[in-house]
């Protein structure tokens, strides 16, 4: 890796970022006469931690990393905005990644005016990372590659071999996107932290936490690369109604796990009966919480599940995913409401 301060843009080095009304002072409990706010209390007229610290401390130890090697954002989407902010230069950087994945990446690049440089990972009828070719793809230019594991919408892990040989020999920062690891049987790349200083794991409460009308996403790097990210993030980006929430969804780790066990359950026995349609070319390996698959006719199962009040995502114009529907996995009553109306769908066939 090229030493990090080489990679970061050169008006974010020394970027002086706002100081709140609250950083001027530490510890101190008493009458707040600081920050120009409304001084009668309703829960909310007082403006957040901007530093978020009891969150990152009692996610730091969930996760186990230091909570300097954590940044939390409005949804892991601002987490992508700010490497983009902090690390490419408008107009002159480029990022590659992986495709199909995340729309998000791309978004975020061309809002950022960066070049976007697609690597297919689909090989025959399989979806699989391959080292090499993210590699040939990069320049000088190249700050970023993005990956996602399990990925957006193939739902399979990518290999670690080829996802270790890219943060090995890649001279820039490599992103791992996490939204879906608890769902999975690989471990996250948190743990690889400190062997890898150009390494970026983003993680979510989005989906197996299960509260996505939080808006919290995570991102846990090196002390250094969390530093400029914190930075330039707006200095109250997480707001008090998200940060109490947060702490309460946390405090029940051990029932979000056992959600996750029958989510997995569920996700198994679907994969398998929905594979049994005749109509159904395959059903896609998961390791999240949803199943890509594809079918004869994805836009007529689509319109017809409509019209039965079920609402899936067609990804048949994502190049990679011809023919696919991606279905995520509902409660048991809500897939035993999609099976019922799969059989109506082949009836008519
Ligand atoms: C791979 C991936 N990353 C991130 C997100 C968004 O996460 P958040 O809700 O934290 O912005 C999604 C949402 O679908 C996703 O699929």
């Amino acid at each position: 890796m090229r030493p990090l301060i080489e990679l970061i843009r050169n008006n974010i080095r020394n970027l002086a970022p706002y100081s709140t009304a609250r950083d001027e002072y530490s510890g101190a409990i008493g009458i707040f006469l600081d920050a120009n706010e409304n001084p009668y209390s309703n829960g909310v007229n007082r403006y957040p931690d901007p530093h978020q610290s009891e969150l990152k401390n009692k996610i730091a130890s969930i996760k186990r990393v230091q909570p300097s090697q954590l940044f939390i954002g409005n949804g892991s989407d601002e987490a992508i905005d700010i490497i983009y902010r902090v690390f490419c230069n408008p107009g002159t950087d480029n990022v590659v990644a992986i495709a199909p994945t995340y729309g998000m990446y791309k978004v975020a690049a061309n809002i950022n005016d960066i070049q976007y440089r697609e690597v297919s990972i689909k090989r025959g009828d399989v979806f699989r990372l391959e080292a090499d070719k993210l590699l040939e793809a990069t320049d000088q230019q190249t700050k970023v590659i993005f990956l996602c594991s399990p990925n957006n919408p193939s739902g399979n892990n990518l290999d670690h071999n080829e996802i270790n040989k890219l943060l090995r020999s890649f001279q820039g920062i490599v992103v791992i996107d996490e939204a879906y690891i608890d769902f999975s049987t690989a471990g996250s790349y948190c743990k690889k932290l400190s062997e890898y200083p150009n390494l970026i794991v983003l993680q979510t409460l989005s989906k197996a936490w299960g509260v996505a009308g939080i808006r919290m996403g995570l991102a846990f790097a090196s002390e250094e690369i969390i530093h400029f990210m914190s930075k330039v993030k707006y200095p109250y980006n997480i707001n008090v109604l998200t940060q109490d929430a947060a702490l309460e969804i946390l405090k029940q780790e051990d029932d979000v796990r056992e959600m996750i066990k029958l989510l997995q359950r569920e996700r198994d026995e679907l994969s398998i009966r929905i594979n049994s349609f005749p109509f159904i070319e395959k059903v896609y390996p998961s390791d999240a919480n949803f199943l890509l698959i594809k079918c004869f006719n994805p836009k007529k199962i689509y319109n017809f599940l409509l019209k039965k009040g079920i609402i899936v995502r067609d990804r048949s114009n994502v190049p990679g995913c011809e023919s696919c529907l991606r279905i995520s996995i509902g409660t048991p009553e809500e897939n035993s409401a999609l099976i019922k109306a799969l059989l109506a769908y082949e009836l008519l066939l």
